[in-house]
């Protein structure tokens, strides 16, 4: 199995304004799948705060890195730039799921920038930043979690 590192990107719950209700969401969807949370962290929409803490999940073995927030269309809005400056590989099918299924539920889906990429040895997933979205977006794309981590660590696989 593989453990998990939440990041939370928001400036305001980061500084204190509000409360981080996207990070604790997501420990109990991983919690729900006997999914081990080994690092949490909040931090603001910074793109070098983001990529130090990716990658220090990243090393401190985290298989699964989940971020939630800054994949809009807003001013301080860099998730996906923090992500794809620092990745290997983009896994499109990802963000296409999450958005197509999402729509599902909300038109405003389609402003959501979420993706997946390979960083280091971690599968890193960006999801939306509203609590619900977020664990919307896991739910769509978890059946491909466990192979895509596994090609992330390069651990065999069956296929
Ligand atoms: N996806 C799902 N499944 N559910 C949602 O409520 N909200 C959308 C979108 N994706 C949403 C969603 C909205 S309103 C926005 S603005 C974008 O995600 C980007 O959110 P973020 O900037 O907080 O990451």
């Amino acid at each position: 199995m593989f453990t998990v590192g939440i990041i939370t990107v928001s400036d305001r719950a980061s500084a204190g304004e509000y409360e981080d209700h996207g990070g604790p969401a997501l420990r109990a969807a991983c919690q729900e799948r006997n999914w081990e949370v080994q690092a949490e962290a909040v931090v603001p929409d910074d793109l070098e705060r983001i990529r130090k803490t990716i990658r220090a999940f990243s090393a401190q073995g985290c298989g699964l890195i989940l971020t939630t927030g800054g994949t809009g269309i807003a001013e301080r809005d860099v998730t996906p730039e923090a992500i794809r400056g620092i990745m290997r590989v983009e896994i499109p099918g990802f963000g296409e799921t999450m958005r197509m299924r999402s729509l599902e539920i909300t038109p405003n889906a389609i402003l959501s920038r979420s993706l997946a990429a390979v960083v280091d040895s971690s599968l890193v997933i960006a999801l939306p930043g509203k609590p619900s979205g977020a664990v919307e977006c896991l739910g769509f794309v978890e059946g491909a979690i466990p192979h895509s981590v596994k090609l992330a660590r390069k651990e065999p696989t069956s296929c």
